[in-house]
């Protein structure tokens, strides 16, 4: 099973970054996780450049996304909203209109904010542009509140409860990934 992790952050020191990397920890064994590193170089959305070939760094974004079983998208809050960074990417990603890679793709929300309420409306928002591309939203939620002191010198989360709702929430999106699978063939009797 193969989880690609999508950071709204584009901060070396992202706090959403480093969640997504303790995700990665929290994963069972047979999960394959990628940090999708490349948001900086999306570029704007543009209709008339929505064409084939894609611009690189989409068709990069759009495969990543298509060969990934699920997506776990953490995202910062900006003005009580998605960066508009990542907005734009999943413009891209959502066309063409019906065939997006995001269709159908069990994905994933959780974030984190140096406010108090750990980026709930921007997670909200993003929950509601990826149902429009057609995606499958776990129903789950993790909102890490002053984030800037909720990591070690390592980046690892230092509350184990926020832990444990990190694995609920890895817990939920790996079942939507496995319910999705198709049912390996019954053996068949001699
Ligand atoms: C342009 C901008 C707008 C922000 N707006 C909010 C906000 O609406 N709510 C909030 O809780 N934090 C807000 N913040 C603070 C972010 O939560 C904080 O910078 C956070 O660390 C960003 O996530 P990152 O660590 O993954 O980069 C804002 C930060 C920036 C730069």
């Amino acid at each position: 099973m193969r989880i690609l992790g999508i950071s709204g952050s584009l901060r070396r020191q992202s706090h959403n970054t480093e969640l997504l990397r303790n995700a990665e920890e929290l994963l069972p064994p047979d999960a394959e996780f990628e940090l999708w590193q490349d948001l900086k170089v999306v570029p704007p959305y543009d209709e008339e450049d929505d064409v084939e070939p894609a611009p690189p760094a989409v068709a990069t974004l759009k495969h990543a996304i298509a060969e990934a079983d699920g997506i776990l998208f953490a995202t910062p809050e900006y003005n009580s909203s998605v960066p508009g960074q990542l907005k734009n990417a999943l413009d891209w990603a959502s066309r063409p209109a019906g065939k997006s890679p995001l269709r159908n793709k069990p994905v994933a929300v959780i974030g984190a904010s140096t406010g108090a309420f750990g980026a709930i409306w921007a997670q909200a928002e993003l929950r509601k542009v990826l149902a429009a591309t057609g995606a499958r939203v776990v129903d789950a939620e993790l909102a890490i509140g002053h984030a800037d002191s909720r990591f070690d010198e390592e980046g690892r989360l230092v509350d184990a409860s926020f832990r444990e709702e990190l694995e609920e929430t890895l817990d939920t999106l790996v079942d939507a990934i496995t319910a999705r699978a198709p049912a390996a063939a019954a053996p068949v009797a001699a």
